[in-house]
């Protein structure tokens, strides 16, 4: 038999589904509850709504650091079909719930991720401090179509003995994301992002990169993901996905483009793959690629709320 708490957000998780994929067809229906802390709050006309609580501790040596904060506090909702009233009551406990954990710490913050379409809640979201500073956005496979060739470009998969380059322009699009989102300049990142590229050119993953007279002046790095329906992170609809994890050009040869005519490039490759469709987060705050994903046929699905540091929850 099931703990009422386990019911209770079992119902609510079924519900506060239908409501999502009602406002976004593209949202996966969610059917897992993530392991953590559940925290109820109750509403003006006697519902109840739940929160998971996750933590996560993001120490020197591991890769998400480049990204978030080292204590990262994170809250899956559930309110059913309680929309905004749900989250802002959520949002009053858990602000409670961090004055309990003691002195702030500067490197930590507060993470809910929630459908970008669902804008009465990002009303409430704003209103607790909150910020957009991640999408995730996705562009569905068009049917396959000719390669288009690139002005005086050449564009290349990547191998093992581009790392340095690869390094290189993956070191920048860190620098300058780190302006203008969430990203961070660890003291490590030089070696967690060289580590990371090692393996991912070693395991053959669809990297390209752009050269121009012999120089290389932009890249790539994609992956794959074959999302699991039964799991509570599940983001994107069934089926093989390909994951833009880092496009970057050479400071110098930015707003020429460069970016446009490699996408084009990599977006017609891997429409022959059979894969549903590409993926990737950018920061709404980066004045590039906040332009640029859009062009390139990509929308928000997700957006990932933050606010730093953790205590700053209002
Ligand atoms: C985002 C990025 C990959 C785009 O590549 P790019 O070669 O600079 O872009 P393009 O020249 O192909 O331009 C595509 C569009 O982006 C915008 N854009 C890009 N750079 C620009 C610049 N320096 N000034 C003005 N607009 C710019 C333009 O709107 C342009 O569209 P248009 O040509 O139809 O006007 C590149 O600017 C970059 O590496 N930026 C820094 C790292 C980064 O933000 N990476 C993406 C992280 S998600």
């Amino acid at each position: 038999m099931e703990a009422p708490a386990v019911s209770i957000s079992r119902d609510l998780l079924a519900a506060q589904s239908e409501r999502l994929v009602g406002l976004d067809p593209l949202l996966p229906r969610v059917h897992a509850l993530p392991p953590g802390d559940v925290v109820t709050a109750g509403l003006s006309d006697g519902r109840l709504v739940a929160g998971v609580l996750l933590r996560s501790e993001n120490g020197p040596g591991m890769v998400p650091s480049l990204w978030s904060a080292r204590q990262a506090h994170e809250m899956f909702p559930l309110v059913g079909d309680a929309g905004p009233e749900g989250v802002d009551a959520l949002l009053r406990v858990w602000r409670q719930r961090l004055e309990r954990l003691g002195p702030p710490n500067p490197d930590s913050s507060c993470v809910v991720t929630w459908p970008s379409r669902d804008a009465t809640v990002t009303r409430v979201l704003l209103d607790h401090g909150l910020v957009p500073l991640s999408v995730l956005a996705v562009r569905l496979a068009p049917p396959p179509a000719a390669m288009t060739v690139p002005d005086g470009l050449l564009i290349r998969r990547a191998t093992p003995a581009d790392l340095d380059a690869v390094h290189g322009l993956a070191m920048a699009e860190l620098r300058y994301s780190a302006l203008v989102g969430g990203a961070m300049v660890r003291p490590d990142a030089g070696s967690l992002k060289r580590g990371m590229l090692r393996s991912r050119l070693l395991a053959g993953d669809p990297v390209w990169l752009a050269e121009r007279e012999g120089v290389t002046v932009a890249m790539a790095e994609c992956g794959w993901s074959d999302p699991d329906p039964d799991s509570w992170a599940v983001r994107l609809p069934p089926g093989r996905w390909a994951y833009v994890n880092c496009v970057s050009v050479l400071p110098g040869a930015r707003g020429r483009g460069v970016g446009r005519q490699l996408m084009d490039a990599v977006h017609t490759r891997l429409a022959t793959t059979g894969a549903a469709g590409t993926y990737l987060y950018y920061n709404p705050p980066n004045p590039l690629s906040s332009v640029f994903w859009p062009r390139q046929g990509y929308r928000p699905l997700w957006t990932v709320w933050e606010v730093r540091p953790a205590d700053a929850l209002r």
